[in-house]
C-alpha cells in the first residue's frame, strides 16, 4: 500500500490574458488530494475528495479517462495486476482550483510507491500532465506543474506551439488567503471565446490593457519574492480592474471582492475563468484571513481557508 499527494492551486495574475501570451502567476495552495492505492481482487476507484455539488458526476467519465492514461503512462495492467485507488484530502473538488491535476499527481505519486516505480518528481509530474490530458484535451501544463512541485509559478504560454516558460518562483513565507466560491458554473471555453470577440471588436483597448497587465505582473513577480504583501494586494485588484473591463467578472464575484477588501484582505479578485467560479482575497495572518471568511459566509457563500507559498 502507498499514499501519494497532490496540490490544489489559484491563478494570482493572469488568467485570460495568458491566453495571449503574456505572463501568469499561479500559486499551489495548502489543500491537496491524497490518493492510497493497494492491491485489491479487482480494479476499484473509490472518490472521497469534499466536492461541489454535481462536481464528481459531471466529470466521471474524465475522470476514468483520465485514470487510464495515467496508468498507461506509468505502464500498469490494472486488469493484470488489480488495484484498489481510493481519492480523499482536504481539497474541495471545484472547477477552477486545479482538482484534476491535484488528483493526477497523487494517483501517480501512490503508483510509484505501491509499484517501486523510482520516478523522481519530474517524471510524476509527466504522468500527471498524460492524466490532466483526460480532462482538458491541451492542458497548459501549469496546474499539474503547482500540483506536483507546489509553490509559486510563472506561467508564459508559447503562441507558436514550442514549450511553455514555466519558472518556479519562491515566497519568503507562506501566506494565508480564502477563497470565495460563487456557486455558479461557467464555461472555460465560451468566457475564453467572448474575451476573443471583445477583442476583435475593440482592439485599441485591449491593447492598453495588455500593457497595464504586463506591467501589473512583472511588479507582482518581484513583490512576491520580496514578501511585500501589500503591494502584491494592491496588484491584485489591478488585475480585477483589468477583468472587469474584459467582462470575465460577475455580480457576484464583484460583491465577494468587495466584501473582502471592506473586511481588510490586502487584495482581491476573481480567479480562474469568471463569470462564477472562484476569487481569492489576500489574508495575511489567522485573524484576517477568518474575518474575511466569515464575511463571504455571512453573504451566503462558501470560503475557503488555504495558504499560498506552500
Ligand atoms: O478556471 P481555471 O482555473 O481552469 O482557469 C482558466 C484560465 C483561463 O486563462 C481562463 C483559460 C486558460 O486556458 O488559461
Amino acid at each position: 500500500m502507498a499514499e501519494g499527494y497532490g496540490y490544489g492551486k489559484t491563478i494570482l495574475f493572469g488568467e485570460h490574458l495568458v491566453v495571449y501570451g503574456l505572463p501568469a502567476i499561479a500559486s499551489a495552495i495548502s489543500a491537496r488530494t491524497t490518493a492510497t492505492v493497494k492491491g485489491a481482487a479487482k480494479y476499484t476507484l473509490v472518490d472521497n475528495r469534499p466536492a461541489t455539488p454535481g462536481y464528481k458526476k459531471g466529470k466521471y467519465e474524465e475522470q476514468v479517462e483520465s485514470n487510464r492514461l495515467i496508468y498507461k503512462a506509468c505502464g500498469i495492467e490494472v486488469e493484470k495486476t488489480p488495484i484498489e485507488v481510493t481519492l480523499a484530502g482536504d481539497l474541495t473538488a471545484a472547477s477552477g482550483v486545479g482538482a484534476s491535476a491535484a488528483s493526477a499527481a497523487a494517483i501517480a505519486r501512490a503508483l510509484n510507491g505501491h509499484f517501486r516505480l523510482g520516478y523522481d518528481d519530474a517524471r510524476i509530474n509527466e504522468v500527471a500532465y498524460e492524466g490532466e490530458k483526460g480532462y482538458h484535451g491541451k492542458p497548459s501544463g501549469i496546474d499539474n506543474t503547482a500540483a506536483v512541485y507546489g509553490g509559486l509559478i510563472w506561467f508564459v504560454k508559447n503562441l507558436q506551439g514550442g514549450a511553455n516558460t514555466m519558472d518556479l518562483i519562491r515566497m519568503p513565507k507562506p501566506v494565508e488567503i480564502v477563497l470565495g466560491n460563487t456557486g455558479l458554473t461557467s464555461s472555460t471555453k465560451e468566457v475564453v471565446e467572448a474575451v476573443r470577440r471583445n477583442r476583435e471588436r475593440d482592439p485599441k483597448a485591449y491593447e492598453r490593457i495588455f500593457a497595464q497587465y504586463q506591467e501589473t505582473v512583472v511588479s507582482a513577480r518581484s513583490a512576491i519574492t520580496k514578501g511585500e504583501l501589500k503591494t502584491v494586494g494592491r496588484l491584485m485588484d489591478a488585475n480585477h480592474r483589468l477583468l472587469e473591463e474584459m467582462t470575465v467578472s460577475c455580480d457576484e464575484l464583484d460583491l465577494l471582492v468587495g466584501v473582502a477588501r471592506e473586511e481588510g484582505a490586502y487584495g482581491a479578485k476573481l480567479t480562474g475563468t469568471g463569470r462564477g467560479g472562484l476569487m481569492v482575497a489576500l489574508t495575511p495572518g489567522k485573524a484576517l484571513q477568518d474575518k474575511v471568511a466569515d464575511a463571504i459566509q455571512t453573504e451566503g457563500y462558501v470560503a475557503y481557508k488555504t495558504t499560498i507559498g506552500v
